[in-house]
């Protein structure tokens, strides 16, 4: 049998799980004052839907699904991506039935068959969200705005946000044209992959990672150029909302995104403190997807970030949550579960069970432990008091409390207000 988690998967532990509930609790504060509520999809989906809504000439369907067939022979799709499984939930809910836009946000783990690397992952988690019916250029806006402030809340800086413009079904066939004609007589030069995408989806030329595309690719023109009338005005108000916001970002003629589904907007957020796989997060609109995935005319735009990259940069620059206190309580029980004295313990236990039942965080020995090394167990993990049994005490009915702040210790009858002793002592905070 293989210890080992499969290729591109990990384990998250305590001791960094708490970095990632920050990271989920913040996300979850800022998406809900921003107004989006949230969606959980299944991890799996009809492999169709994937390879509608992303696309077939994409990396993610072409190569890297996890695609398998079910005991009926159906064919199914760990989840590469969230936006074509929101869309689906908004056609099979008629979601346009209600007040638009229906803004939604998710967190959860992502498939894809990568090759594994630092920050590339085979399972993966990403935070985004989707706001679906209307194409307000202030919602392209929000896309970038709310992530970002997340990343502000988490403390994240030095990170840089890539616009870009790709256009719509008008504008974009002229802008094919022109690339074609501008790589034309470089066909031969380029990469196997660039070859089939020249013909297929020319716009992909422009982030394909071999240098000598790259090279090829340098002087062409941009998309920004063909745009058409509408398209420039949305875009326009993009960046006059980023602007009235504060944000500064920097317009990239190279980006294009790996999925099928965009118009207009696409936007990319980087960080240097990543290596190569440097994008923290992506989106963009994709005012044409709701209706190739079978529903009416419908515009959307949204965004999905890698938790994994914000982990990392976190990490990075040394950004920890809040430090959160030990337990309230650690019960001791002097005698533990010897012969005979089980009577303590089993009273210890009770207790125990009363102080969590209170909404206090109470811990206790399960390893048979000596009084002494009970008590040290209790400071290493920053118990606020120590709460002793004994035969002696048993024998009283009373209970030692330590103070392990302090260091003082008090006798109290185990019949006295023992929570509202402790309560009153930890302060407000918890009732
Ligand atoms: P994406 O660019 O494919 O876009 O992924 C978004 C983010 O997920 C990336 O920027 C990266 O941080 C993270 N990510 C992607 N693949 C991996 C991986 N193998 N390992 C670790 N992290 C990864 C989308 O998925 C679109 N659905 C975004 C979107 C939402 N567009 C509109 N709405």
């Amino acid at each position: 049998m293989q210890v080992k988690a499969p290729r591109g998967t990990y384990d998250l532990l305590p001791g960094q799980i708490e970095r990632w509930q920050w990271l989920i609790a913040q996300a979850r504060e800022v998406f809900t004052q921003y107004g989006y509520g949230e969606i959980i999809t299944p991890i799996f989906e009809h492999a169709e839907l994937i390879e509608r809504g992303v696309g077939e000439t994409t990396d993610i369907v072409s190569k890297q699904m996890y695609t398998f067939s079910d005991k009926s022979g159906r064919r199914l799709t760990l989840r590469p991506e969230w936006t074509a499984p929101v869309v689906r939930a908004y056609l099979e809910h008629n979601l346009h039935a209600r007040p638009q836009p229906v803004k939604l946000y998710y967190i959860g783990p992502s498939f894809r068959y990568e090759r594994p690397q630092a920050g590339r992952y085979r399972q993966f988690h990403q935070l985004g969200a989707e706001a679906i019916g209307s194409a307000d250029p202030a919602l392209d806006a929000e896309m970038i705005a709310m992530p970002i402030e997340l990343y502000r809340r988490l403390g994240l800086s030095r990170f840089v946000i890539l616009l870009n413009s790709i256009g719509c079904p008008v504008c974009r066939p002229a802008y094919r044209q022109a690339l074609r004609a501008a790589l034309a007589p470089h066909l031969e030069e380029l990469c196997p992959v660039c070859r089939t995408r020249y013909d297929l989806n020319p716009l992909r030329i422009l982030d394909c990672k071999s240098e000598k595309c790259h090279e090829l690719s340098a002087g062409v023109p941009a998309s920004r150029e063909f745009l058409c009338r509408e398209c420039a005005d949305h875009f326009a108000q993009v960046q006059a909302i980023l602007e009235a916001f504060g944000l500064e970002y920097r317009l990239d003629d190279r980006l294009v995104r790996g999925l099928d589904y965009y118009t207009k907007t696409v936007f990319e957020v980087t960080s240097p403190d990543l290596g190569s796989q440097s994008s923290l997060l992506g989106g963009g609109r994709y005012d044409g997807l709701v209706e190739e995935c079978g529903g009416p005319p419908t515009p959307g735009v949204g965004f999905a970030a890698g938790m994994e990259r914000a982990m990392s940069v976190m990490e990075e620059q040394g950004l920890n949550p809040p430090v959160k206190g030990g337990p309230d309580v650690f019960v001791v029980t002097a005698g533990g579960s010897r012969a005979g004295e089980y009577g303590v313990r089993l009273r210890g236990l009770a207790l125990l069970n009363e102080l969590r039942r209170a909404g206090l965080t109470a811990e206790t020995d399960y390893m048979n432990r000596s009084l002494k090394a009970q008590l040290k167990a209790a400071g290493r993990l920053s118990s606020r008091f120590a709460l002793i049994i004994g035969s002696e005490e048993m024998a009283k009915n009373t209970v030692q409390i330590k103070d392990m702040q302090q260091g003082t210790q008090e006798e109290l009858p185990l019949d006295s207000d023992l929570i509202g002793w402790i309560q009153q002592r930890i302060g407000g905070s918890k009732q």
